[in-house]
């Protein structure tokens, strides 16, 4: 199947079939698309969590009003975003430099640039920020499971606070999204075609 194919056949999967599993070849494949996802400056102001523990599992699911999704899936894939910026600012310039300073040096106007966008943001704007990034993630891991043939569902319907307790996240990060991954239980109601808005009714050619 061709890319755009792919994306007809993917569909929110609301239960997976637990008796299979994503392979680890597969999994590093979408975790390499995320990896590659490109931010606002390049600062990757995220963090992503692979759960199959299934007690953890089962703590997330009543947060996340009782979706089947969150026990049926072969991996919980949680995107953190991140409200340390300055922190994140530092490790970008440090692994860009490769701690040369030289090179650090010549990255002055850049680096400068991008710490008084970090510095003028209070920790609800920087997660708002890194939020925007992290969903951007979140789409290519949703298209490289589609490229694989893998399903998947978007699912940002759950108390992300609590997600973050049972997580035990650090104060400087925020889940704000889920995906779950895995194949389609065969028994699940088939789809009808796809509900999407008209091409004339999304594009407006300005030429
Ligand atoms: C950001 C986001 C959050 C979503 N949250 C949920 C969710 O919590 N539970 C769910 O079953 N579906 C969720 N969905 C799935 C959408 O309802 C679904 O993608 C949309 O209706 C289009 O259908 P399709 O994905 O099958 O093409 C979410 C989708 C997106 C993009």
């Amino acid at each position: 199947m061709s890319f755009l194919s792919n994306l007809n056949w993917r569909y929110a999967t609301k239960k997976f079939d637990t008796t299979k599993k994503v392979s680890d070849e597969d999994l590093a494949k979408i975790l390499e698309a995320i990896r590659m996802t490109p931010t606002s400056f390049g600062m990757m102001p995220y963090h992503f969590y692979i759960v199959t523990n299934p007690d953890i599992l089962l703590q997330i699911q009543p947060i996340a009003w009782g979706q089947p999704q969150i026990t049926t899936c072969s991996h919980l894939i949680i995107f953190a975003a991140r409200s340390d910026l300055i922190a994140n600012k530092d490790e970008y310039f440090d692994l860009m430099s490769g701690g040369n300073n030289e090179v650090r040096a010549q990255l002055k106007w850049y680096e400068d640039m991008v710490t008084g966008f970090a510095q003028s943001k209070d920790e609800s704007a920087a997660i708002a920020w890194s939020a925007r990034q992290t969903y951007i993630a979140h789409g290519f891991a949703l298209a490289a499971c589609a490229e694989l043939e893998i399903d998947s569902c978007a699912m940002e319907w759950a108390d992300f606070d609590a997600v973050g307790k049972i997580l035990g996240l650090p104060a400087t990060q925020k889940a704000v999204v889920l995906l779950p991954i895995g194949y389609r239980a065969e028994w699940e109601a088939p789809r009808g075609p796809k509900v999407r808005f008209t091409r004339e009714a999304l594009f407006t050619e300005i030429k």
